[in-house]
Parts: C-alpha cells; sequence; structure tokens
C-alpha cells in the first residue's frame, strides 16, 4: 500500500501539520529561505503520523497532537541535517545536503533553531510525561549518534553493537512518538508499553531497510548516493553479516573501502553482489520482518480500530519501502 492510501484517515491532520511548518518557517524571519529549502524537500512525515494515528485511535481533538506531531518532526529534521554534517554526506532527498549548500555554520545553528522550536512546542502540550518522552528520547539520539561515531571503521562491530546503535539513533524517536500519542488519548501503563514497543520496532525496522536501500537501491530512487555508509565507515548489518560468514576475503575489501574512503580497489557492484548472491540481503531483509512482526503483535491489546489497522499498515509499508 502507497503512503499517501495509508495516510487518507490523517489527510487533515497531516495538512495542519505542513500548514503549522509553513507558519513556524514565515514567522522566522532571519532564516526563512533556509527553512524554506529544508522543507520544500519533503519527507514522508512517519513520526507525525505515528502519532496522528495513535491521537486519533483515542479520540483526541484539537490543535494539541498537531503541535506534537510537529515537534517530532522538527526534531527528525535537525536530527538529519546535523547527521549529514557528521556524516560528511553530499546528497539528501534528492538535493544537495544543506550543509554542503549552506555550510556547516548554519547548518549547525539552523539544527539547533529546529530543536529549540521542537522544545517551545512540546512544552506547549503541559504535559511532563510528554515533555520526558521526548527529551529521553533526544538525549538517546545523541547517544546513538556517538556511539556510531566511536565505532566507525571497527571490523569488528558486534551485532548487538549494531542494534544499539540503531535503536538509540533512530528506533527512539519512533518510540517516543507512539508514546506520544498514547499519553495525549490517556493510554493505560499496560497501552502505553505496547505502543513504546510497536514505536521502537518499527524504528528498527526502518533503520534495517535505509541500510539496505543504502546497498542494493539507486541514487534516483534514494536521493542519496548509494553505499554510502561503507564511505563514512559504518559497517551495516548486511557487511556485518558477511564478515560473520568470512565470505570471499570480504575484510580486506571493506577495509579497502574504510583506509581509501572511496571504491578504488573494490568496486561498488562488486559489493552489492556480495551482499546479494551471499545471503545478507535476504538476512537483512527477514531481520526487518521479525521486527515489524514483533510490532504489529504489540498492538493486540488495543481495542481493534480502523487507527490500529492503519498503523499496522504503516509498520508493513516500512520493511517494503523503496525510498
Ligand atoms: C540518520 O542515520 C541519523 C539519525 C537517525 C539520527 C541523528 C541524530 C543526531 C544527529 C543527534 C540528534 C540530536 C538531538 C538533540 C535530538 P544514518 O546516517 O544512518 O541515515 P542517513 O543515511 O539517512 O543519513
Ligand atoms: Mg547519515
Amino acid at each position: 500500500m502507497e503512503l499517501s492510501e495509508i495516510y487518507k484517515p490523517i489527510k487533515k491532520e497531516l495538512e495542519e501539520v505542513e500548514h503549522l511548518i509553513s507558519k513556524i518557517t514565515e514567522n522566522s524571519p532571519s532564516l526563512r529561505e533556509e527553512l524554506k529549502t529544508i522543507f520544500s524537500a519533503k519527507g514522508k512525515r512517519i513520526r507525525p503520523a505515528l502519532l496522528l494515528f495513535i491521537a486519533k485511535h483515542y479520540g483526541v481533538k484539537g490543535e494539541i497532537p498537531i503541535w506534537l506531531a510537529v515537534a517530532v518532526e522538527l526534531l527528525h529534521t535537525a536530527s538529519l541535517i546535523h547527521d549529514d554534517v557528521v556524516d560528511n554526506a553530499t546528497l539528501r532527498r534528492g538535493k544537495p545536503s544543506f550543509h554542503k549548500f549552506w555550510g556547516s555554520d548554519l547548518t549547525v545553528l539552523l539544527g539547533d533553531y529546529l530543536y529549540v522550536k521542537a522544545v517551545h512546542l512540546v512544552l506547549k502540550s503541559a504535559n511532563p510525561y510528554i515533555i520526558r518522552a521526548l527529551s529521553k528520547s533526544a538525549s538517546k539520539m545523541v547517544e546513538g549518534e556517538i556511539e556510531e561515531i566511536k565505532k566507525r571503521g571497527d571490523l569488528d562491530l558486534k551485532i548487538e553493537e549494531y542494534f544499539s546503535i540503531l535503536e538509540k539513533k533512530t528506533a527512539s524517536l519512533f518510540a517516543a512518538s507512539a508514546e506520544i500519542g498514547g499519553l495525549l488519548g490517556n493510554a493505560s501503563e499496560a497501552e502505553l508499553k505496547a505502543l513504546k514497543n510497536f514505536g521502537n520496532n518499527i524504528g528498527i525496522s526502518f533503520q534495517l531497510i535505509d541500510d539496505l536501500l543504502d546497498i542494493i537501491s539507486t541514487e534516483a530512487e534514494l536521493g542519496k548516493p548509494t553505499l554510502s555508509d561503507l564511505k563514512e565507515k559504518k559497517p551495516t548489518l548486511p557487511f556485518i553479516y558477511l564478515l560473520r560468514k568470512d565470505k570471499k576475503n570480504i575484510k580486506e575489501k571493506i577495509r579497502w573501502v574504510f583506509e581509501d574512503g572511496d571504491f578504488i580497489r573494490v568496486k561498488k557492484e562488486e559489493m552489492v553482489k556480495l551482499v546479494l548472491n551471499n545471503g545478507a540481503k535476504d538476512f537483512t531483509l527477514r531481520k526487518a520482518k521479525h521486527f515489524t512482526k514483533k510490532a504489529i503483535e504489540s498492538l493486540k491489546i488495543l481495542e481493534p480500530s480502523p487507527f490500529v489497522e492503519s498503523l499496522n499498515n504503516l509498520a508493513r509499508y516500512i520493511v517494503s519501502r523503496r525510498w
């Protein structure tokens, strides 16, 4: 199912999200152009959608879910532009990454601005549990990103270390978005736990697919160069799998890319083939599907509703997406 189809039940709310993002942009005179540039390259809005579906499941009305949906999107956007500085990435969403275009100085400050705007919006909810959920996830994201930096170039990265990074840098914001939806709806303790599990598991699945697409997709489809994780010295699950199987001198080949920071002694195509032909793609996909299944199972304790079905569709989309 296409994302636009899945989003139909929250079409109005997502339009309000876009409207508020435009309003924030218009009301930021010194950064207006930059914010317009950032938000014109439209993302998938998965985190806002997650929060909104859950809020709708509990029948929450009014502006607060919109403010919070925007807050998680601003936090996500800030983390991406900062991540591109950290990773020295060249492209994002089919355009030059923000820092390549505007410079790292502006990018750092713009990210800061978006973080602070997100905090303003969350404070408007006046709910300490919501404030705590988002700030905990923000610190986890930083920890994940730092763990990843510290493990750069480590050919012996353990699978548990990889999952720890991925859960913190990516899944924590999915988990917080889901939790916030539940907190808005006065969900029970057990439901909150289920919602957090759902967010965490689809977040893990999202990043596993992100790491797989980085290898097997195309630049046109992804809007960013392929095999950038290897260039950034990050061994992701498909390569960790091959390293563990000790396939076809894989360690030496990855080391070459890490040392050269590019595909000089080994071609990109060869690395892609290794992933496709030695079970690494299937292994990663199986893992992603496993987390999707866990996510869907965790929602079984909720009262059935069309919005729970939308959440299940979102989980299925994440594991079958092409970009
Ligand atoms: C993308 O990973 C990056 C993230 C999911 C998180 C980045 C987090 C930070 C920069 C810290 C956030 C700080 C605060 C205050 C919340 P990736 O590089 O694997 O994906 P990519 O291929 O899309 O770049
Ligand atoms: Mg990155």
